[in-house]
C-alpha cells in the first residue's frame, strides 16, 4: 500500500489558526486538497456535499492526517435546496461559533451536446453550479458575514472561449464569474471580499479522471498548455489560500486563472468537422436582393 501523502503548504504554519471555513464539495479532488491545506494551516473546516456516505469516508481519512489544532466536521447538503443551505450555515455557526471563509467548490456536470440536453438536465446543472453557489453566498452573508466580514472564493472553470460539450456548466460558471464581481461590489461595505479561482481543464485529480472515464484525456491537453504539463490540485488550493489570506487583502471581484497559460494559448479539444454551411456576405448580396423587389 502506498504511504499516505503528508499534507503540507507553502504558507506559514498557523496562518489560519482559529479561523472557520465551509468547503462545499470538500471531500474529493480540488475540494479535498483545499480542505486539507486549510486544516494544515489551522483552519477549522465544515465540509459539505450531497453524497453523505462518500463525504463521511473522506472526512474520516482527512481527520487522521490533521497535524494542527484544527477540527474537521462534515454535513450532508444539497446546495440546490435552499433549506439545506440555510441549515449548513446555521449548523456551522452553532458548531464553530463563526464563519470566516466560504469556498464554493461543489459542482457537477455531464458531457453532451447542447441540442441533446433535456430541460431537466440543463436545470440541474444551472441549479448546482450557479444557484447553489448563490444560495451559499447569500446565506453566509445574511447569517454571518454582513455583520462580521469574511472571504468568499468561488471555484469556476476554464470557460473563457466557450465550453463545447459542457455548455450548461460553461454558462453557469461564466455567470458565477460575473456574480463574483457583483457581490464584491455590494458586500465590500460589510468587509466581505469575493473572488474566484478558475482551474484549467488540465488540472489532474483522481476524481476528475474517474469522471472522464478516459485518464488519457488529460495527456491530450499537454501540448496545448504553455507550461507543458498538467496542473495539480495543490496548485488550485494554494491560490484559494492566497485569496483567503491577508496577502490578498486588497483584491476583490477578481478571478485568478490557474491553467498553465492554457486559456491564453489555444482552444480546447473540440474538432469542428469541415463543412460549407457558412455563407459569406458582401454588399452585392444586398444589391441582388433589392433588385428582386
Ligand atoms: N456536489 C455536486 N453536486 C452537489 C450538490 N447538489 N450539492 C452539494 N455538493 C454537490
Amino acid at each position: 500500500m502506498a504511504a499516505p501523502t503528508k499534507i503540507s503548504s507553502v504558507f506559514r504554519n498557523g496562518l489560519f489558526n482559529g479561523k472557520v471555513a465551509i468547503v462545499t464539495g470538500g471531500g474529493t479532488g480540488i475540494g479535498k486538497a483545499i480542505t486539507q491545506e486549510l486544516l494544515y494551516l489551522g483552519c477549522n473546516v465544515m465540509v459539505a456535499s450531497r453524497n453523505e456516505e462518500r463525504l463521511r469516508k473522506a472526512t474520516d481519512e482527512m481527520k487522521k492526517n490533521i497535524t494542527s489544532p484544527a477540527e474537521l466536521d462534515h454535513m450532508q447538503c444539497n446546495i440546490r435546496k435552499e433549506e439545506q443551505v440555510q441549515n449548513l450555515i446555521s449548523t456551522t455557526l452553532s458548531r464553530f461559533g463563526k464563519l470566516d471563509f466560504l469556498i464554493n467548490n461543489g459542482g457537477g456536470q455531464f458531457p453532451a451536446r447542447a441540442e441533446a440536453f433535456s430541460l431537466k438536465g440543463w436545470n440541474a446543472v444551472i441549479e448546482t453550479n450557479l444557484t447553489g453557489t448563490f444560495l451559499c453566498c447569500r446565506e453566509a452573508y445574511n447569517q454571518w458575514m454582513n455583520d462580521n466580514g469574511g472571504v468568499i472564493v468561488n471555484i469556476i472553470a476554464d470557460m473563457w472561449k466557450g465550453l463545447p460539450m459542457m455548455s450548461h456548466t460553461g454558462a453557469a460558471r461564466a455567470a458565477v464569474d460575473n456574480l463574483t464581481k457583483s457581490l464584491a461590489l455590494e458586500w465590500a461595505e460589510s468587509g466581505v471580499r469575493v473572488n474566484s479561482v478558475a482551474p484549467g481543464s488540465s488540472i489532474y485529480s483522481e476524481t476528475a479522471a474517474a469522471n472522464y472515464g478516459d485518464p488519457k484525456i488529460f495527456a491530450y491537453n499537454i501540448p496545448k498548455i504553455p507550461l507543458k504539463r498538467l496542473g495539480t490540485v495543490e496548485e488550485i488550493s494554494t491560490s484559494v489560500c492566497f485569496l483567503l489570506s491577508p496577502a490578498s487583502a486588497y483584491i476583490t471581484g477578481e478571478t485568478i486563472k490557474v491553467d498553465g497559460g492554457g486559456s491564453l494559448y489555444s482552444t480546447m479539444i473540440f474538432d469542428i468537422p469541415d463543412h460549407k454551411k457558412s455563407k459569406a456576405y458582401t454588399w452585392k448580396d444586398d444589391e441582388k436582393s433589392k433588385s428582386k423587389l
